[in-house]
């Protein structure tokens, strides 16, 4: 019998600010590969964002597993997305500036994008090259002080969909249309045969502060009714931040 951590989608959001003194012990809970891609990093403010994700990651998915850390076992599928060895926790990372989210499920596949909210970007022009024209015209007719919220709960939804998947985002940005009018994004307006399954699938928005927004896609767990447990709190460098 699962408890009710287990029967319920979770959300980490984890700053990806920490002390200089912090990065050596977070550092070392990477594994050999994972160090080779932080030290590749050219700007030292995106190493330390790597760090401290990948990290954080390690740490609570091994402690969802009551295993101990170098146990975790954390593989790719084809196009990239991880997924853990033998074992039946879901999980997707996503990370945009100085935060990372993680949703983890014990229930079903999972995907999630988080933004940071730029105000400043050309959002017409953006969509009318990535999005489908069904999203572009809700976007164009949208009242000013309304786009950039649509904006990004277009893009945060289409990749968060498509992270579930694991398929990659490129190919498959025109294959379906949200409705991005409604508060949460709980309806399709369109998909392609080769993505019906996407009707079936849960969707979330969080906004873990004024400048993030994050959409969240279950399989399984019905997130409109049962929305997932935010963890706002970070294991190890707290949220000064963005407090
Ligand atoms: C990973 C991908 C699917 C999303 O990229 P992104 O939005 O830049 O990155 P996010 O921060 O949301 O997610 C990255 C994390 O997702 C996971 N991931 C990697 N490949 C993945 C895949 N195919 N499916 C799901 N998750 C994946 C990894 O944990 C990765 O973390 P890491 O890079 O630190 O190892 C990327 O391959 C991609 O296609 N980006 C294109 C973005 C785009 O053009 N969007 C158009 C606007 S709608």
């Amino acid at each position: 019998m699962k408890n009710t951590i287990q029967n319920t989608l979770q959300v980490w959001h984890i700053p990806l600010t920490a002390q200089e003194s912090m990065l050596g012990p977070l550092l070392s809970i990477l594994t050999e590969s994972e160090k080779k891609i932080a030290a590749q990093f050219k700007f030292e403010k995106h190493r330390r964002r790597y760090i401290v994700a990948h990290a954080n990651l390690r740490i609570i998915l091994a402690d969802q597993l009551k295993i101990p850390l170098n146990e975790l076992d954390i593989a790719t599928q084809e196009k990239g997305k991880p997924y853990i060895t033998d074992n039946p926790l879901f999980f997707n990372l996503s990370h945009s500036e100085d935060l990372a989210v993680l949703a983890v499920s014990w229930q079903g596949n999972v995907g999630i994008d988080v933004e940071y909210i730029k105000k400043d970007i050309s959002t017409l022009e953006i969509a009318q090259r990535f999005f489908h024209p069904l999203e572009y015209d809700q976007l164009k007719n949208a009242v000013p002080e309304q786009q950039t919220e649509f904006f990004y709960r277009c893009w945060t939804g289409k990749e968060a969909f498509l992270k579930t998947t694991g398929l990659g985002v490129a190919n498959y940005l025109q294959s379906f249309a949200l409705d991005i009018q409604e508060p949460n994004i709980t309806r399709l307006i369109y998909t392609s045969d080769e993505l019906k399954e996407f009707e079936k699938w849960h969707v979330y928005i969080d906004k873990p502060s004024n400048d993030y927004l994050s959409t969240i896609v279950s399989t399984i767990e019905p997130l409109e009714h049962n929305p997932p447990l935010i963890y706002p709190q970070n294991l190890i460098t707290g949220w000064e931040a963005h407090s």
